[in-house]
């Protein structure tokens, strides 16, 4: 196992009812923002909740935020803020609006020049305004970490930052809320968590059974139970135990000591800056491909995976690893997600081009868990993705 620091400070608030304790959680005296996104917490009586324990406090509200969170909306958040001397954000809703809230969070603090350069130049974060969280879609586990991905619209980039700062100070998940999630989006939350935990542990054996068996139960949890939430968003006992995987899927626990990959991401959110495809989607896209160009460096642990988590029991190392793959594409498929992008545009041929020149360009030229994946094996992973 290698070393590891863990810090995770954010308190998890879960379940039914449990929105009565929002305001013991926010001290008294502070001026909130209350940020969401194009009106679901509207029609689910989360809005109304809020409002309601909330009315000793000045709350004021910024709406609209994009799935795939635009830097421009988040700039006009920040705006506000600072003319209404807000020190207290609440972020309601999924992780788009979360990730919004993180940057704003940051962005309204930011001093050093144009907020554009945490996610652009990684400039580190030095202050940022405290938040909290309440989750009403499981998928990216932006809950309970401290990273966020923002959309700049004028240029088709999207970008991720991190900062100790932008951890949400509480949390509160509500599994009852996301009963009126479409069916697509909890399609979504299953293959974005599937993923997360793939990308910390589809990589090469560590010496690390723990974390290995916690990545595996999160897995076997989300194809036991994904598929009765997607079947029935407003299966609570479903919902709940996707919630809380998502959750724990991404919120630095099961990375702990061991190598990470999340090349698949990073392709994926090219997919999603030039389409708008969806993110679980773009994963989906990627991933067996990439698991496929891969192959010799991860067939040992797409073998353990074969065998503990989908119960693979014949056949060689290699043939229980490209089984593994073949099982993961149908689970994505069950699911109602296409595994190809050529099924979401027809304007694809290019793509890998285009993806591996931004990334050659940006000097990303070492992937993966082994850092050793150039632009040009990008260029063949997304090809064939096509
Ligand atoms: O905007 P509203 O009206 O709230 O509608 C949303 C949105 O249209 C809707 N929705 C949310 N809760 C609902 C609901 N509809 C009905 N009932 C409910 N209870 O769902 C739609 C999608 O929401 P969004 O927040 O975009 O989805 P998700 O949570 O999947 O977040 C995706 C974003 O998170 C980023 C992705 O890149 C993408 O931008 N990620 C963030 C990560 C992180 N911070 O750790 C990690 C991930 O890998 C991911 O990159
Ligand atoms: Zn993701």
């Amino acid at each position: 196992m290698n070393n590891f620091e863990f810090y995770n400070p954010v308190k998890i608030i879960f379940g039914k009812d449990q929105l009565v304790k929002l305001a013991d959680n926010i001290p008294e005296n502070k001026k909130i923002l209350m940020i969401y996104g194009g009106g679901s917490i509207l029609k689910n009586g989360v809005y109304d909740a809020i409002k309601e324990v909330l009315n000793s406090y000045t709350v004021l509200e910024f709406n609209g935020i994009e799935p795939n969170p635009r830097y421009e909306t988040a700039m006009k958040a920040v705006e506000l803020i600072k003319s209404e001397k807000i020190d207290f954000l609440l972020a309601v809703g999924g992780g788009s609006v979360i990730d919004a809230t993180k940057f704003i969070a940051a962005a309204a603090l930011f001093n050093e020049g144009d907020p554009w350069d945490i996610l652009d130049k990684r400039n580190p974060v030095n202050m940022a305004l405290p938040f909290g969280v309440v989750l009403t879609l499981p998928a990216t586990g932006s809950e309970m970490n401290s990273g966020s991905v923002m959309t700049r619209e004028a240029t088709h980039e999207k970008f991720a930052f991190s900062s100790p700062l932008t951890f949400p100070v509480f949390s509160f998940l509500l599994p009852d809320a996301a009963a009126t999630l479409p069916k697509r989006q909890v399609a979504n939350g299953v293959v974005d968590a599937f993923m997360h935990t793939m990308e910390q542990y589809m990589t090469f054996p560590a010496n690390a059974p723990l974390q290995d068996r916690f990545a595996e139960s999160i897995l076997q949890t989300l194809i036991e139970e994904g598929p009765k939430a997607y079947a029935n968003p407003a299966d609570y006992e479903a919902m709940s135990n996707l919630m809380w995987s998502a959750t724990m899927a991404l919120n630095g626990l099961i990375g702990c000591g061991v190598p990470q990959d999340w090349a698949v991401h990073m392709m994926g959110h090219e997919l999603t800056a030039s389409f708008g495809i969806d993110h679980a989607r773009t994963l989906a896209i990627i991933a067996p491909s990439h698991y496929k160009f891969n192959f010799e460096s991860k067939k040992e642990k797409l073998a353990q995976y074969g065998v503990r988590v989908w119960g693979i029991a014949t056949g060689t190392l290699d043939e229980k690893a490209h089984a593994a793959i073949e099982k993961t594409e149908a689970f994505f498929h069950s699911l109602g997600i296409d595994t190809k992008l050529s099924q979401y545009t027809d304007n694809y041929k290019g793509t890998a081009q285009n993806i591996s020149k931004r990334f050659n360009d940006r000097g990303w030229v070492g992937l993966g868990e082994n850092r050793n994946l150039k632009p040009s094996d990008v260029e063949k992973i997304v090809e064939m993705s096509y």
